[in-house]
């Protein structure tokens, strides 16, 4: 990573840090703010300490390594969807006919030689220094505190290598690690992931499992740990292909893990299949809290590093973030994987303010009724898409993706009640919005096609249409409608909420002729008129069979859930920075931030 410090100097405007600033929080706060700006920077701490715990840290943090769009096209030395058609070749390799198509394989086939890592037979350069286990202290590496409310510290930008029970598979999955004291981690490896099947196999025959957590090195690694790979196809497969060159591997000293050599931190250690400990809450990438859960835990066998190392890290919470940035490179290099199962798909995004899994919008071309639904299906039955909850197509005929509000406006044009679909699917550990963990409603909506015939019959003015509700119910506090040229004004309303929205929506009814979609929102920490926050929240904070009503209009409750509706679990609240943190960077001339942005991104409860 110091060669990565160098290559950011040079490549990547890094922003050098050489105040001494707090891991809890300090750090953190601003990394989270720096990455939220326009022309965001790489940020290297040089003096990280610890005030509650009296450290100084001997190695400087590393955040932001994927900082902007430029950078991660840097990073991966190519842009994405250049890869990505390396990608579509070759799923459509055909044997070729005639010398000369013979001829132009080679190279291709030649090149694919790299994509297989390597295992080397003597020690990496992550291994020039050995900790033994009795000096182990986790203490010594500058893990973040990132959230006023985190259950401790985490080690946030951890790649995890664990491998199946035979042996067979090997895996990279980047999950999060408590640190729960000198010598032990929780592994938050989700119910859905790789590490988690192969600790299932661990358990049932009681065998404690070998993990190897590397920190830093080549970035891709960390890209690569977090790229949705399908179920027994090691990472490092796919880092060869990006750098068509074999990753580098050598064996963790403790197990028989094999890591990249070049890695800046190693951590060994095994899991007892037996011993779970309750890890969290964190302030996680859906800008919520996740609650706290029994997660396996790793006892360090021995942790290993360069001479010199970087400690690299990242935040996560309300976007958009660092994981914007990692997200959309996943997001181009995975289309042509999703093409055989969807060979009329043209292309897709999932925003980071959908928080990626909880909003899909596809483009593609339909030949025949009934496709659109038939994607919806195929999406929810596939690997990690099917953590998707709200999917939304739209025809060959849409604006390009990525132009928002054309794109809404073709959409609000085009929704129709008879063809959304709710139903019923797996979803994403970390869903806050469903009344059970791990299963809930998905919505899929039909936007190919013609536009609908019949618009909203009249279009009230904003104050109009909120005095009507407010004669209906008090309780409503602020309303703002957009797009009403459309067929399908959006209109959104803020509530505070005391009972179910569903009576709310039923008494509505009168103003049908006014409403043809409905939004509802907690008046709480959201502003009506920030529409990127807006979806953010609304996105999260629905479960389609519970929250989406066809009837008397298309209405949609994105409040927070409590008893009124059925809802027994805890929910979460949102992840807010520390007022007194902000002040004192600002005073330090560190962070400079007006209530304007701090209202934009939701930085602090109003
Ligand atoms: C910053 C960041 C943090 C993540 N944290 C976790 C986590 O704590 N647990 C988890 O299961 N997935 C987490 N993920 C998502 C996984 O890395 C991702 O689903 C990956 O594809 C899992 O790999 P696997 O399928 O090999 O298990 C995180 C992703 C990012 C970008």
């Amino acid at each position: 990573m110091q060669d990565v410090v160098q290559w950011l100097k040079d490549n990547g405007n890094l922003k050098i840090i050489d105040a001494p600033l707090d891991v809890e929080l300090e750090i953190p706060h601003v990394a989270y703010i720096e990455v939220k700006k326009d022309h965001s920077r790489p940020l290297l701490f040089t003096n990280p300490i610890n005030k509650a715990k009296g450290i100084t840290y001997e190695m400087p943090v590393l955040m932001n390594i994927f900082a902007n769009q430029a950078l991660t096209e840097k990073i991966f030395g190519r842009h994405p969807d250049v890869l990505a058609q390396g990608i579509d070749e070759l799923l459509k390799l055909k044997a070729p006919k005639g010398l000369r198509a013979k001829l132009a394989m080679i190279p291709k086939l030649f090149s694919l030689k790299n994509v297989f890592p390597k295992r080397l037979r003597f020690k990496g350069e992550c291994q020039e220094v050995i900790i033994p286990k009795e000096q182990v202290d986790l203490d010594r590496l500058p893990i973040l505190k990132t959230w006023e409310g985190d259950g401790g510290p985490f080690i946030t930008m951890g790649q995890v290598y664990t491998q199946s029970l035979d042996g067979e598979m090997q895996n990279l999955g980047m999950y999060r690690l408590q640190q729960h004291d000198k010598k032990s981690l929780g592994m938050h490896w989700q119910i859905h992931k790789d590490a988690s099947h192969f600790f299932d196999q661990y358990q049932k025959v009681g065998k404690k499992m070998p993990v190897t957590v590397a920190i830093g090195g080549d970035p891709l690694y960390i890209w690569c740990g977090q790229a949705p790979m399908p179920h027994g196809m090691f990472e490092m497969l796919l880092y060869g292909f990006v750098r068509n060159k074999n990753a580098q591997l050598v064996k963790s000293i403790t197990n028989d893990i094999y890591i990249p050599r070049d890695v800046d931190i190693v951590i060994e250690g095994f899991v007892d299949p037996e011993a779970m400990r309750i890890e969290g809450p964190f302030g996680d990438h859906t800008g919520y809290y996740t609650l706290q859960e029994p997660f396996p835990v790793l006892s360090v066998e021995t942790i290993t590093m360069k001479k010199k190392p970087v400690f690299a890290a990242t935040v996560v919470g309300k976007p958009p973030l660092e994981d914007k940035y990692m997200g959309w490179a996943t997001e181009r290099i995975f289309l042509p994987m999703l093409k055989p199962m969807a060979p009329d798909l043209i292309d897709y995004r999932m925003p980071e303010n959908g928080v990626f899994h909880n909003l899909i919008i596809a483009k593609m071309k339909t030949l025949y009724p009934g496709h659109a639904q038939q994607f919806m299906h195929a999406f929810w039955g596939v690997g990690q898409m099917s953590f998707v909850k709200h999917a939304l197509f739209v025809g060959e005929d849409a604006p390009a993706l990525q132009e928002s509000e054309a794109l809404t406006r073709y959409i609000l044009n085009r929704l129709d009640a008879s063809k959304v679909l709710i139903t019923q699917g797996i979803l994403d550990h970390l869903d806050h919005s469903s009344s059970k963990q791990f299963v809930g409603g998905k919505l899929g909506v039909d936007a190919t096609g013609e536009p609908v015939e019949e618009g909203v019959e009249s279009v009230l003015e904003d104050a109009e249409l909120l005095a009507k509700i407010q004669a209906i119910s008090p309780r409503v506090t602020a309303l703002k409608q957009y797009m009403t040229d459309t067929k399908t004004p959006l209109c959104i309303i803020a509530v505070e909420k005391v009972k179910s929205q569903h009576k709310l929506i039923k008494k509505l009814k009168v103003l049908k002729s006014h409403i043809k979609l409905l939004v509802i929102v907690d008046a709480a920490n959201n502003d009506l008129d920030e529409p990127y926050m807006l979806l953010w929240r609304v996105v999260n904070n629905i479960d389609a069979q519970r929250d989406v009503l066809l009837e008397p209009f298309i209405a949609i409750d994105a409040t927070h859930k409590t008893e009124v509706d059925g809802f027994m679990r805890e929910w979460p609240g949102d992840t807010f920075c520390t007022k007194e943190v902000l002040e004192r960077l600002q005073e330090k001339g560190i962070i400079y931030i007006d209530e304007t942005f701090i209202k934009k991104f939701g930085l602090l409860p109003f």
